[in-house]
């Protein structure tokens, strides 16, 4: 949730403070007493500018000697080598380590380890942070690696570089010759050619397009912000994904392949027309295991990696697919998603504004009074006392009516994930009635982290001045543990929703110290729809649509910028500090090296740099994954309250392998039209990254959403994993119940998701097994399309769902295309059930009028479905189904895992494989999970003719309506009811139709 704008904030922070003189009313207490408001200018940093936007900015390339190797010693497994400085050293952003050990390990088949480190570290100088194996695993070589295809290979002219090549093509994945390495305490920059028009991916989290493009710096450097567009973000993943493509059997690469232009159609009339020659292509994966801040530059025939600090510890994945690439990376570096609790992929509800008890069950009711399936009801910040995590306010969400809300909720199969935040109050030591335990525990304990000098580091979030976590300290994760276990017993949710984790605070520094006494204090801004702070923004073409509504919200808006206008004071002469390196000292507030924070200053809006935790480490050091440990600590926290059973949370700030424990959301977003595309990219971004339970803010969160977006997004999101409706405080009422096009729309997406619901569940117990992604791009299943290389305006859930949603305002139709037709494949219309009609390569025009979201399925698949209930639960007590769509040649093939959907080590499973060709459908079942469900329909989609039908060779009467079969369609229908009575997969069986 918001809480904070990027792109309002110096607008919305002054002209409150101009309203109020620095003093508010306390508005979550219900007793109205003026309290501190801490300054805007608490938050606002030191004056930098960044490297890539510095015109007095030294290329470290043009002033550093590079390394020289030697002493390089070849073993069974790799080679090990020294690099000395090959001249007088620069210390351009730093200081320049003079002495470098290189150690290449060929780890296993598929994966090339390459470790560059200080040759000197020792324990006592903080100098240079090397992750512990236990805090961030390093992938391990494996005891025998069989030989591999990437070939590492170096020299030293005109300095040390080296290269990484694929062997059986000789193509050159990664080179640095030519490019100096920089290696210095605050500064390590490495570089590579790439070919030109590459095609990269990944490099998280940000708000862009699924490739990144070719002249642009990605900044990893985890922040809380309202998504801008191209900015660093709340996640940290330094991985990216190269894709390349080929003539086939040639070495020639396809240039500009993702705008192939004409030439391109040309090629493909001829292959059309029986020719063989296409495309194929080849991927691989890049993970650097840095903790540190850092951006990679993408320049036309270039990368260039930068980070202020830690070591360079590459992997390279050899594919050569993405799926491969994307299965290695999970499997050997940051491991595999978690194993979601069924109930997840039920619709969530949620909402910054929710204001007690009565009006959380009010949404409940008006969900089910509309029949709009709700599984699971989120609170944000509102529930709790003045802010502070583990408390329920007293007044609006009264103790003694948890009960019956409770009972009520999981009576009825439904759910609760309340919002925790990841700062902790510190009460007012003057007040002893402001005694908050949950601090007072963690502070005994000693689970916060400190100034450098030993002090508590205390900064502001929600509740006024706060402490933090530290995860490095012995006592972090328990004290959070027995937290959740205590909250528990006071309030039964169900799953956990973790936020500011980046970790956010509102000021720069401890600046809390001295201050405490006058806690609470309010945050140095305005709340939305505080102090007539009010959210006028609507979608683009709102004014069209609801051209009275916008017209007056447009002048009402007008008059509120009028009012505020005079508070903006713009600042004029502008003054940067730049840091000179001191030689042998760092500089963790003002690293010389100034990445292109979104923030700027790295302690704005954030935990300084220097705060420092229990064994010694510094912020610095260790940013990135503060959002990562402290989905760690809830999971474990989940496990202790529900023994067995897995945990559900959903997360803000991740790092590479928090898949393992959570699920993230897309964060603050706005209800325009552009943040509900960009959610696609992000989407599949996730995917690369291991965390497929994602998905945004549907309908948007800041802002004003209207019936026609949030029609289009309610169905957009039911195609992602994680489905929930979120907005912000202030903001109009966006549950889809709140129009009737969006209340229609969401009841007709929410029913093919829940039918599909088996076919989800599936994918996500594939993913949990062996890294398969459920969201996917088109180029990732048809890779051999160059032109599919930039799509991501529609996209595949798992192997056989094509998603073609309207992105746009006013639209009646969308324009795509239906990857793979020049090689075989066919696709379904899911409405309709036949084959759709369009030519390969061709953008074809799909009618989609609003409530209607265009869904294939690709010929070839089998998908399993259940009937949808109102909830998971009863939708798992429902009869099966299964949707036979046939390809070009009369096969199909797919499966279904079943359990009980809840235990993080379900002993008894079901796995169900299907296939079907030459008029057949064989059914084979293993495992030992009980479901006695019945299967409805088996519905077959392009059969040509038909002859009698048979169910284990026993002929199916047809008449009696067991069997309808649409000649014109194509499509037969069997209903199985009868001779499943004792359950669809009790054992194995075989339908025929030929
Ligand atoms: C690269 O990006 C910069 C900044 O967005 C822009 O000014 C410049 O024109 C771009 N260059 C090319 C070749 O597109
Ligand atoms: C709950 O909040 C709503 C909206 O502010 C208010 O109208 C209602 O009176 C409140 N109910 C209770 C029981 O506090």
């Amino acid at each position: 949730m918001s809480r904070y704008s990027f792109f309002k904030r110096a607008c919305v922070s002054a002209s409150f403070l101009a309203l109020t003189g620095g003093q508010s009313p306390s508005s979550t207490d219900g007793v109205a007493r003026p309290i501190f408001t801490i300054p805007a200018s608490a938050d606002e940093g030191a004056n930098l500018i960044p490297n890539i936007l510095d015109p007095q900015a030294v290329n470290a390339q043009d002033v550093c000697p590079g390394y020289r190797a030697s002493d390089a010693q070849e073993d069974g497994q790799g080679l090990t080598a020294t690099l000395t400085l090959a001249g007088p050293a620069c210390n351009v952003y730093g200081t320049d380590i003079e002495t470098l050990k290189l150690r290449v390990e060929y780890q296993a088949a598929s994966r090339l380890a390459i470790n560059i480190s200080p040759a000197n570290i020792d324990s006592t100088n903080s100098s240079h942070y090397i992750i512990p194996e236990d805090l961030i695993p390093r992938p391990q070589p494996e005891a025998s690696y069989g030989g591999s295809d990437l070939k590492f290979a170096w020299g030293n002219n005109p300095s040390f570089w080296f290269s990484v090549t694929r062997q059986s093509t000789g193509d050159v994945l990664f080179t640095t010759k030519d490019k100096k390495l920089v290696y210095e305490n605050q500064f390590i920059e490495f570089a590579s050619a790439l070919p030109e028009d590459y095609n990269l991916y990944g490099l998280g989290e940000r708000i862009h397009g699924l490739r990144l493009g070719n002249n642009f710096t990605a900044t990893i450097y985890a922040a809380d912000v309202g998504d801008p567009i191209d900015r660093n973000l709340y996640g940290s993943h330094p991985f990216y994904l190269d894709t390349r493509y080929y003539e086939t059997g040639s070495k020639r690469l396809v240039k500009n392949a993702a705008n192939p232009g004409k030439g391109h159609n040309g090629h493909h009339g001829e292959k059309g027309s029986g020719g063989g020659a296409g495309y194929e292509s080849r991927s691989h994966g890049v993970y650097l295991r840095n903790l540190h801040g850092q951006e990679v530059l993408l320049q036309p025939d270039s990368i260039t990696w930068r980070t202020l600090g830690g070591s360079i510890d590459l992997f390279f994945f050899e594919g050569p697919s993405q799926v491969e690439v994307t299965k290695q990376y999970q499997i050997s570096a940051i491991g595999l998603p978690a194993l979601q609790p069924y109930w997840g992929f039920g619709y969530h509800q949620c909402r910054w504004g929710y204001q007690n008890w009565t009006v959380l069950r009010g949404v409940i009711d008006d969900m089910k009074a509309f029949n709009i399936p709700l599984e699971t009801i989120w609170v944000d910040i509102d529930y709790m006392d003045q802010y502070r995590d583990f408390t329920l306010d007293p007044n609006t969400f009264k103790q003694s009516e948890v009960k019956a809300f409770f009972d009520r909720l999981h009576d009825d199969d439904q759910h609760f994930v309340p919002i925790v935040d990841s700062a902790i109050y510190i009460p007012n030591p003057n007040n002893a009635s402001d005694a908050y335990d949950t601090y007072t525990r963690g502070n005994s304990s000693g689970a916060f982290l400190n100034n450098p000098d030993g002090s508590q580091y205390i900064g502001a979030v929600w509740p006024g001045y706060t402490v933090f976590p530290d995860w490095l300290a012995e006592s972090g994760q328990p004290w959070w543990v027995n937290e959740m276990v205590e909250w528990h017993k006071e309030v039964p949710y169900d799953g956990i929703w973790i936020d500011m984790s980046e970790v956010s605070s509102f000021c720069v520094g401890s600046c809390g110290t001295g201050n405490v006494t006058m806690n609470p204090v309010h945050p140095p801004f305005a709340l939305p729809g505080e102090k007539g702070n009010v959210i006028y923004e609507y979608p683009e073409g709102f004014n069209i649509t609801n051209a009275t509504e916008a017209a007056s919200a447009s002048a009402a808006a007008s008059s509120q910028a009028a009012a505020m206008s005079t508070a903006d004071a713009s600042s004029t002469a502008i003054a940067y500090l730049r840091t000179t390196p001191t030689q042998g000292v760092r500089d963790v507030n003002y690293p010389p090296y100034v990445i292109d924070n979104v923030q700027g200053d790295l302690a704005v809006h954030a935990v300084s740099p220097n705060a420092t935790h229990h064994n010694g480490v510094e912020e610095y050091d260790v940013h990135n994954i503060f959002g990562h440990q402290i989905l760690n600590a809830t999971y474990q926290g989940l496990l202790s309250v529900f023994p067995g059973k897995r945990p559900f949370i959903i997360g803000r700030s991740t790092f590479a392998g928090s898949g393992k424990w959570a699920g993230h959301w897309g964060g603050d977003n706005a209800s325009k039209w552009y943040y509900m595309y960009f959610s696609i990219p992000q989407a599949l971004s996730f995917s690369l990254f291991g965390i497929p339970m994602f998905g945004v803010d549907t309908c948007g969160f800041n802002g004003n959403t209207d019936a026609e977006l949030c029609s289009r997004w309610m169905q957009l999101s039911a195609f992602f994993p994680f489905y929930r409706n979120h907005n912000t405080l202030s903001a109009n009422p966006q549950e889809p119940y709140r129009w009737e096009t969006v209340a229609t729309a969401s009841r007709t997406a929410m029913h093919i998701r829940y039918t599909l619901l088996p076919y989800i569940y599936t994918l996500f117990y594939h993913a949990h097994t062996t890294g398969s992604t459920v969201m996917r791009a088109v180029s990732w299943e048809f890779p051999h399309d160059p032109s599919l290389a930039d799509i991501d305006t529609q996209f595949l859930l798992g192997p056989s769902l094509l998603v073609i949603p309207v992105l746009q305002p006013q639209a009646t139709s969308v324009t795509a295309v239906f990857p793979g037709l020049a090689d075989g494949a066919s696709w379904y219309d899911w409405y309709s059930q036949t084959r759709v009609d369009a030519q390969a390569y061709v953008n074809t025009s799909i009618a989609a009028p609003l409530g209607h979201i265009p869904v294939f399925v690709r010929g070839g698949s089998v998908l399993p479905t259940q009937d949808p209930g109102y909830t998971t639960s009863a939708s798992r007590r429902n009869a099966w189904g299964l949707i036979v769509a046939l390809d070009g040649g009369g096969e199909a093939g797919g499966d279904l895992y079943v359990d009980d959907g809840e235990a993080v080590d379900p002993g008894r499973t079901r796995y169900v494989s299907f296939s079907a060709g030459e008029g057949r459908l064989v059914v084979h079942v293993e495992g030992e999970y009980v479901d006695g469900n019945v299967l409805g329909n088996v519905t077959v989609l392009g059969v040509g003719s038909l002859g009698s039908v048979r169910w284990n060779g026993v002929e199916v009467e047809v008449e009696g309506g067991m069997v309808r079969y649409d000649e014109q369609k194509e499509v037969l229908v069997v209903g199985l009811r009868d001779v499943t009575r004792d359950g669809a997969w009790r054992g194995g069986w075989t339908l025929s139709w030929k």
